[in-house]
This record gives C-alpha cells, sequence and structure tokens, in this order.
C-alpha cells in the first residue's frame, strides 16, 4: 500500500484510508463518506446481508422499551448520514420534529434526496457532533447509528449528547460491536476483517472497507462503554445486543436538575470544515 500520511489518500486505488494517529483524521472520515456517499446503504445492505435493515427498527423498538413515558417532541439524530434512522425515527415518532445533523455534505445530500415527500418535520443540517449548535437541553431524545467508531473523541461526544438532551430525556447509540461469543466472534472476524474488505475493494474502492474492521477495534468494550455513559452524566444505562453482539444499542437516561428547556432550538450554525 502506498501510505501517504498527512493526506487521505493512502491506499494503491487513491481511495480514502482514514488514520486516527493523523491529526487530519477527521477531514479524512469527511473525505471517506463523501467518497462511498452514493453506494453507502447498497453496500451497506449487502455487507451486512440484510441485517441493517433489521437492526435499525429493533433499536427504536428499544429505545421505546427504556424510555420514561411521556410525548416527544424534539429528535436529533447524530451522524445521520443518508437519513436511514433518521426516517425510521420520524415515522415512529409522527409529531415529533427530527433534526438530521452530518458533517459531511455528500451524505446529506443523499439524505435530502430521499426524504418522504412533503416530510417537513425533518430538517438535515450540517454540523459536527463534537460541537452541537444548538442550546442546552432541548431534546427529548438523541439517536445515532454507526456514528461512535468515527469520533475522534467518544467522552467529549458523550458529555455534548448529554448537553443537548432535556433531563429524562433519552440516548440510543447504535453501534457495530464485539460479539458476546468467542466461537461466533471469530466466525464474525473471518467475514469482517478480510472479506468485507476484499469485497469492498472489489466493487468499490479499498481504503473504507479496511478502515471498518480498524475502526471496530478502538470502540471500547461494552462495560467500558456503559461507564463512559454514566461519567458523561446519564443516570441510567442499559445496553441490548442483536445478531449474538454483533451490533449493541446503548440505551442512556440523561440526568440532572428539572429545568425548564427553552422554548426553540438554535439555528444549526454554519457548515463544519472543507
Ligand atoms: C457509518 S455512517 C452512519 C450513517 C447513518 N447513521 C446510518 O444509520 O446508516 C457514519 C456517519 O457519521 C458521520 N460522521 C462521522 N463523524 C462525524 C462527526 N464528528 N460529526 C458529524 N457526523 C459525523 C459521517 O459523515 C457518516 O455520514
Amino acid at each position: 500500500m502506498a501510505g501517504v500520511r498527512g493526506d487521505s489518500y493512502a491506499t494503491r486505488d487513491g481511495s480514502p484510508l482514514p488514520d486516527r494517529s493523523d491529526p487530519g483524521f477527521e477531514r479524512d472520515v469527511r473525505r471517506m463518506f463523501s467518497h462511498i456517499a452514493r453506494r453507502y446503504e447498497w453496500f451497506d445492505h449487502v455487507a451486512s446481508l440484510g441485517s441493517d435493515l433489521l437492526w435499525r427498527p429493533r433499536a427504536l423498538w428499544d429505545l421505546d422499551r427504556f424510555r420514561p413515558p411521556g410525548p416527544v417532541e424534539r429528535v436529533l439524530d447524530l451522524g445521520c448520514g443518508t437519513g436511514e434512522l433518521t426516517r425510521l425515527t420520524a415515522r415512529r415518532f409522527p409529531s415529533a420534529t427530527v433534526v438530521g445533523l452530518d458533517f459531511t455534505a455528500a451524505m446529506l445530500a443523499v439524505a435530502r434526496r430521499r426524504a418522504d415527500s412533503g416530510a417537513t418535520r425533518v430538517a438535515y443540517a450540517r454540523g459536527t457532533a463534537m460541537r452541537l449548535p444548538f442550546a442546552d437541553g432541548v431534546f427529548d431524545l438523541v439517536t445515532n447509528a454507526f456514528l461512535v467508531r468515527n469520533l475522534v473523541d467518544l467522552e467529549a461526544a458523550l458529555r455534548e449528547m448529554h448537553r443537548v438532551l432535556r433531563p429524562g430525556g433519552v440516548l440510543l447509540i447504535l453501534e457495530i460491536t464485539e460479539p458476546v461469543a468467542p466461537a461466533f466472534g471469530a466466525l464474525f472476524h473471518a467475514y469482517f476483517d478480510h472479506v468485507v474488505p476484499w469485497l469492498g475493494a472489489a466493487i468499490d474502492s479499498a481504503g473504507p472497507y479496511r478502515y471498518l474492521p480498524e475502526s471496530l477495534r478502538r470502540l471500547p468494550p461494552r462495560p467500558a462503554f456503559r461507564a463512559a455513559l454514566e461519567h458523561a452524566g446519564f443516570a441510567r444505562a442499559e445496553l441490548r445486543t442483536q445478531s449474538g453482539g454483533i451490533v449493541t444499542a446503548f440505551l442512556a437516561e440523561a440526568g440532572g436538575a428539572t429545568e425548564p428547556r427553552p422554548p426553540t432550538l438554535r439555528r444549526p450554525a454554519a457548515a463544519a470544515g472543507p
């Protein structure tokens, strides 16, 4: 492999391969998602053998059982990408306003094209999960799917998610995780670490699909993740695994004193980065 660091083009075919130890990591994550935006959903369905179509609805079902009863008026879907979870969430909570936020313009462009006609309750905005352009305590729910592996500082991002939730509001994080049973884990890694990158390189490009297994290795194990949620201020946290632990829904309720929340969301700030 060519390995030109300081730029995202680190693979022989010139496709972006973000490197967490590189200062340009976030920029390269953005370039990588720009590069795959048009094929993202399609490749996800193929590589997950269709399972991702079940993971998101099941996580919303888990969220419903976890959250305290009460109306849901404002939802933020972070790292919304092409809007798969955003659209499901808007359907699940028909009286809520749903904001999808992402820092990759090309992913948002696909999301906007896919928006249900007349879906005025869904708004897409460009911005980074590391500095959310919203006032404190304005959301009833914050969701994200397959985002947190890509974050430069997980703990800081969890604090941001907590900040924008009202006390008693709920966070749902859906992410790829290590399978629970070691024997299944060996099988999973044979597929995820070797077959998926090979498939990606064969039908698309090498970098993004080499990055995929690398990004999973950087995620804290489930107990440490749960501790990080509590450390960020969440009062109650639960985990729900799916597909033998290949994905986990992390659910957490925001703690803090009950204060009246501001009446409106602050407008999203200008675009994040190039
Ligand atoms: C794997 S995709 C997941 C998309 C979508 N949530 C889904 O369920 O398919 C990850 C998304 O997170 C976005 N992302 C990564 N880091 C981000 C950050 N720091 N702030 C905002 N978006 C980010 C990427 O641009 C990409 O669209």
